[in-house]
């Protein structure tokens, strides 16, 4: 619990974990570390990101003024997509987070970062969540993705596999990269909220970029502390969504039997290679030793 949040424990959450934005009591500061963290990452992003993430920042008007009232956003997204955005606590159980996005609710945290963590925090508060997250949430294609992920998340707990599943999360929604006409573009939402990542990912030399593979990514390591050392890349939102249309049940049975994990730094014969990394930054021991 973050200690800017004393709210959250005066209030009980419902049996889904919703609890109330209560968007008057964010004080002025708190307004002013939303509009820091927005202007300085639009000015970083400049066309780095996919056009789809800035028609949904438009979309949605996330830059009126401070933090977002989650009542005005979702007027909006409920018309474009019928999704909504949510507050829950830090953390939620898996089932209940999967129930969310399968009935088209956004979890958010409802806290914001502190002055001193403006680059880098491991938990996730409301920019990363409304900034990152829900611009995408206001085109088709991604907001099914989204959805179809939920109900995919009760299934994979069925079959015991949320770790296969989790990474797929990981490497798309949250640190996919996109091939497109002007070359390789952010869609992941913990790239576009991150100052120091939006230029790593894209780039330097040290991480591996690999085209998007369903299996491969499913069963291919993760760090939540670092820069990450491989970013898959997709053609489209359509390429994805299509990918992951088929029964996941054999796959996870597959799996299940083989329980093999890709390294960090593997290259295998079936990689299409976009960038072979050096590895040179997690080597250097990372954590921003040497982030641009
Ligand atoms: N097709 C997957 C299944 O059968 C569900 C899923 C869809 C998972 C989209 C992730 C993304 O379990
Ligand atoms: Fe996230």
């Amino acid at each position: 619990m973050a200690i800017n949040d004393p709210v959250i424990a005066a209030q009980t959450p419902t049996a889904d974990f919703q609890i109330e934005q209560r968007w008057r009591l964010y004080k002025d500061e708190e307004h002013a570390i939303w509009r820091d963290l927005y202007s300085q990452q639009i000015s970083i992003l400049k066309n780095r990101a996919v056009p789809e993430f800035y028609e949904g920042l438009t979309a949605l008007n996330l830059n009126e003024g401070g933090i977002p009232n989650f009542a005005h956003i979702n007027e909006k997204l409920m018309d474009l997509t019928g999704w909504q955005v949510i507050t829950v606590p830090h953390l939620i159980p898996d089932d209940i987070f999967f129930e969310h996005l399968a009935n088209r609710r956004f979890p958010a945290g409802r806290f914001i970062r502190s002055r001193e963590q403006m680059d880098y925090l491991q938990e996730p508060d409301i920019f990363h969540d409304v900034f990152g997250h829900v611009p995408l949430l206001t085109q088709p294609i991604f907001a099914n993705y989204m959805e179809a992920y939920g109900k995919g998340g009760l299934r994979a707990l069925k079959y015991d596999c949320l770790k296969n599943l989790a990474r797929l999360y990981w490497y798309t929604v949250e640190f996919g990269l996109m091939n497109t006409d002007e070359g390789l573009k952010i869609y992941g939402a913990g790239i576009v909220s991150s100052r120091t990542e939006s230029i790593f990912s894209l780039d330097d030399p040290s991480p591996n970029r690999l085209h998007f593979d369903l299996t491969r990514v499913m069963e291919t390591d993760y760090r939540i502390d670092d820069f990450q050392q491989i970013y898959f890349v997709n053609n489209s939102f359509e390429e994805l969504f299509e990918a992951t249309q088929q029964d996941f049940g054999p796959i996870y049975e597959k799996m299940s039997a083989s329980d093999n994990v890709f390294g960090l730094t593997d290259i295998l014969d079936s990689d299409k290679v976009y960038t072979k990394g050096t590895q040179a930054y997690a080597q250097s021991g990372g954590r921003f030793a040497k982030a641009s």
